[in-house]
């Protein structure tokens, strides 16, 4: 990750969520950072926003910020979702985010555990950098998915599209539901 600064420019984040349909509910926040997107959404439902990040440094900066902010209902959890699931009950969220994550080892692990903590009538948005090598930033291209690649993925863990976005300058969003 860059700094966090250089990061936050390549985003119109509460943009992003609007368009994306995210409000009310519990949301869950997966590979969160540095709450680029767990902060505003904190502020687009009165439930909990659900902020799960393995990497300790960074729980710990977000703890730290929604706490300077007041943000009462930013719950930070630091797990490895791939490997431990997010420890969330079935069913149990509104909406799930899986921003600039699915480059990840086992992108499949993470979307059937977002179907599997998602209410019945829930979305799983997903954003991601263009499959692009002119984006100022965003992971390898060997690595890095086409939108065709993350529906595959998602039919395979149990969801269906049911949106795409173009997000300018330098994303797109799929919104997926239960199949
Ligand atoms: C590129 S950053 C994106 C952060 C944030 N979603 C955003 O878009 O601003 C990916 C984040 O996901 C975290 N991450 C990657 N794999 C994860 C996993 N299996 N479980 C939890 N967090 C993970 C990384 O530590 C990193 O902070």
């Amino acid at each position: 990750m860059p700094q966090e600064l250089h990061w936050k420019k390549f985003f119109k984040p509460k943009q992003i969520l609007e368009t994306l349909g995210i409000e009310g509910g519990r949301i869950a926040d997966i590979g969160s950072g540095y709450g680029t997107f767990s902060i505003p959404a904190a502020a687009r439902t009165r439930n909990t926003v659900f902020a799960i990040e393995m990497e300790p440094e960074m729980v710990q900066q977000l703890k730290g910020k929604a706490k300077r902010k007041k943000l009462t209902n930013i719950k930070t959890i630091q797990r490895d979702v791939s490997r431990q699931g997010t420890g969330l009950k079935d069913k149990s969220v509104k909406h799930v985010l899986l921003f600039n994550i699915l480059h990840c080892e086992k992108p499949v692990n993470l979307l059937k555990e977002a179907k599997r903590i998602l209410s019945p009538n829930g979305s799983v948005a997903v954003i991601h950098w263009n499959y692009d090598p002119d984006t100022p930033r965003g992971p390898p291209m060997h690595i890095r998915p086409k939108p065709e690649q993350i529906i595959e993925w998602a039919e395979k863990a149990g969801l269906t599209l049911h949106e795409t976005h173009d997000l300018p300058p330098h994303h797109y969003g799929l919104v997926f539901k239960h199949k």
